[in-house]
């Protein structure tokens, strides 16, 4: 079964065919044709997403990457429905509209979250024997959920920031530390020259020897919070975390002060905080779910530093976990995992075609997939 799929929930117009198929163990995929144009570049002059300019520009880039696909013949064509910016899911659910009537098969609605997820789990192309339940943990720039699968696609979130998304967080402390958007690449890369500097690897003797007290302290002196780390709950929150990361860096004299060594240790140190925030949490989600496989996704699991350090911890503690890693060019959005997800649901015979008109949904949870 071939599946046509876009995505334009944020600032990614992405546009791919897959191809899937049931296998013994579970379901193969080939990506036949993908094509991602990234407004990123655009919208780093205003600092972050502009909807309405996300949706100009979806609308101008849909027809040009669609030129590489208008002989195809899908089944069934997929779009992202929901979460994201609603001017610009509109956008891909106008172009998907026309393109399913035109062709005369399937329009299937897809849940961005679902797509990070599913997608996550594709290994060489094959998503085989997965053990249940599933952890996901979904780290991107609108989102930092804990989802728990009992089985296909049945999500219950256990655990959410209360506040901002992880990526945000990311993105307002590289824009303090003058760093371009989107800044969750830059900081990671600053923070790893300052752990090279300091000869300090991602993974600390002990998981949790970084943990004890709270806070830590890095060799400049910078020292920020951990945010609801000893809570007993899944949940977390970055915005008391991106206030002290602002006063500290006030106190320290602003940030024209500051040397590039220093900078880079602010990074680190901001970086570390995260990673003690969701190491802390996904020993507590995984310990309350049982869950025997774990898997991240989303644009912040592209980040090097959680990667090992969230790999390492869970290695350590939980060694009957499945610790599944997204491949680097799956994290960030793109209509791949659309195409995943959908065929994902066609070829576990979900009859998920919508019924009715599909409608942008904003604010659409992954717990309200059926
Ligand atoms: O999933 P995604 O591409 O878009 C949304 O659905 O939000 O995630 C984008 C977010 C941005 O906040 C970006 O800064 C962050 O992912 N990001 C990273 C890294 N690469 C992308 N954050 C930390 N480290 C990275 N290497
Ligand atoms: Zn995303």
């Amino acid at each position: 079964m071939k599946i046509l799929a876009i995505e334009t929930s944020c600032d990614e117009t992405g546009i791919a065919i897959v191809e899937g198929q049931k296998t013994p163990e579970g379901l193969s995929f080939a990506v036949l044709k993908h094509a991602l144009l990234s407004q990123a570049q655009l919208h780093a002059e205003y600092g972050g997403v502009y909807p309405n300019l996300a949706k100009r520009e979806h609308q101008k880039n849909l027809p040009i990457l669609f030129e590489q696909f208008k002989d195809e013949k899908p089944d069934a064509i997929a779009v992202t429905q929901g979460p994201g910016l609603e001017p610009a899911l509109w956008t891909g659910i106008e172009f998907a509209k026309k393109l399913a009537a035109q062709s005369q098969v399937p329009l299937l609605p897809i849940n961005h979250m679902e797509g990070h997820l599913i997608s996550s789990l594709v290994k060489d192309g094959k998503i085989e024997n997965v053990q249940f339940p599933v952890l996901g943990l979904l780290i991107s720039g609108g989102h930092t959920e804990f989802v728990l699968m009992r089985e296909w696609f049945k999500y219950e979130i256990i655990g959410e920031t209360l506040d901002d998304a992880v990526g945000e967080a990311f993105d307002k402390v590289a824009r303090m530390l003058g760093l371009p958007y989107p800044g969750g690449p830059h900081i990671s890369k600053l923070a790893a020259q300052a752990r090279a500097i300091s000869g300090r690897s991602a993974v600390s003797n002990h998981p949790l020897a970084d943990l004890q007290g709270g806070n830590s302290t890095s060799a400049a002196g910078i020292s920020l919070p951990r945010p609801m780390l000893n809570t007993d709950n899944c949940d977390v929150s970055f915005s008391g975390l991106k206030t002290a990361a602002l006063y500290a860096l006030r106190d320290m004299g602003g940030i024209q002060t500051l040397s590039a060594e220093q900078i880079a240790d602010f990074a680190r140190e901001f970086e570390d905080a995260v990673g003690d925030i969701f190491t802390a949490k996904t020993l507590r989600a995984l310990e309350k779910t049982e869950a025997k496989t774990f898997v991240i996704g989303g644009g912040v699991a592209a980040n090097s530093y959680l990667r090992e350090k969230l790999g390492a911890v869970v290695a350590k503690e939980f060694p009957e976990v499945e610790f599944k890693l997204p491949e680097h060019s799956i994290t960030g959005d793109n209509a791949i995992m659309i195409g995943e997800a959908a065929l994902a649901r066609r070829l576990s015979g979900l009859e998920d075609e919508s019924k009715e008109e599909i409608r942008a949904m904003g604010q659409l949870s992954i717990s309200s997939a059926k």
